[in-house]
């Protein structure tokens, strides 16, 4: 194990296909800090089940989302890649969690607040818990930082709140987390509708682009994203159609929007939507080539979460033990 290195840990849900808002607003990210960190990138299936899953999609996107983190440059060899289900201690950890988190400050979440109003009458517990799921699954490795798009400020915030709270009510036993969001697209908006976060959810396939979308459908969707009567390239947020798309470029092409703005002056957005399209087309393609190779060969990838886990479960067990005792359990 490397010493001395700051820790991160994130994930992914695989409840649904990934977005190109997932791939600017973490994974891209992830990439860049693989050198510097020791990463653990997990594939939080526990996670997606808040949501009523079909099991063989479950278990298809699962192993989609492994290769999606490979593919898109994530080492396996450099970081800890695995499934969370596979590391029990996520949800014992979670558990212990659960029982000093208040209902007050997970009833104020805005992400259980959104997805119970769509849940209808029977609202699943784990919609309201599942924030503490994802404290333990970042306390259990003493986490430093959390690479994730501003959507999940909130839930980093609580898990900062349960490590503080078990520190002080046992002793230090975790590491609290910072957040690590992004300068640029933390928050790629909807093609359809700018002013709310692009996802995966979304009813209207038109407002999202898919990471393992056809060449075809991205020109097709971002020329129909929606934008203004201005016809000027500018970002400000009179624009919000504009300047989504203008982040959307500069994240690909690490142009800034000074350089976008002077190259589309008096050009209209036609070329504009067509270099962003081509810009996206470039930069997911071999992403997704390399994903149906990986998938081709479920061996490689069997090998990678199981290492995975394996160094995962090691790690999560100490920190879990350590809870244990401080709680009053008999060891074993
Ligand atoms: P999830 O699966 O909804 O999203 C995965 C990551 O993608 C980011 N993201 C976005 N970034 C920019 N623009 C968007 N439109 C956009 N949509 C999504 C999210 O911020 C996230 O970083 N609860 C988490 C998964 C999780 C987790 C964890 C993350 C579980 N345990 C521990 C970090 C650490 C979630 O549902 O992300």
């Amino acid at each position: 194990m490397e010493e001395n290195k700051k820790v991160i840990f994130s994930g992914i849900q695989p409840s649904g296909d990934l977005t190109l808002g997932n791939y600017l607003g973490a994974l891209k990210n992830w990439v860049k800090l693989q050198e510097q960190y020791e990463c653990y990138f997990c594939v939080v299936d526990l996670h997606a089940i808040t949501v009523k899953q079909e099991p063989k999609d479950l278990r298809k996107r699962t192993l989609e989302l492994l290769a999606i983190y490979i593919a898109t440059g994530i080492d396996p060899e450099k970081n800890t890649l695995f499934i969370q289900s596979h590391v029990p201690a996520h949800s014992e950890c979670a558990w212990l969690l659960t029982c000093s988190s208040y209902m007050g400050e997970l009833g104020r979440m805005t992400q259980y607040k959104d997805k119970s109003k769509k849940a209808g009458d029977n609202i699943g517990a784990g919609l309201f818990t599942y924030p503490v799921l994802m404290a333990a699954d970042i306390l259990l490795y003493q986490t430093d930082l959390v690479p994730v798009g501003k959507d999940q400020t909130q839930h980093l915030e609580l898990a900062r709140d349960l490590a503080d709270r078990f520190n002080k009510v046992y002793s230090p036993t975790f590491k609290v987390p910072d957040g690590y969001i992004p300068e640029a697209g933390a928050k790629i908006m909807s093609l359809q509708d700018p002013a709310r976060k692009m996802s995966k959810s979304d009813d209207n396939p038109n407002s999202y682009i898919l990471m393992m979308d056809d060449p075809d459908t991205i020109r097709r969707k971002v020329n129909r994203a929606v934008t203004d009567s201005l016809g000027v390239v500018k970002y400000c947020d009179e624009q919000p159609g504009v300047k989504n798309l203008m982040t959307i470029l500069g994240c690909i092409t690490g142009m800034t929007k000074e350089e976008i703005e002077a190259k589309y002056e008096g050009k209209g957005y036609s070329e504009f939507k067509s270099d962003v399209a081509e810009a996206i087309v470039k930069e997911l393609e071999p992403i997704q080539n390399r994903v149906n190779d990986l998938l081709v060969n479920k061996k490689e990838l069997e090998e990678i979460y199981t290492r995975g886990a394996e160094k995962a479960e090691y790690v999560s067990r100490k920190t879990l033990r350590k809870m244990q005792k401080k709680i009053g359990f008999i060891p074993r």
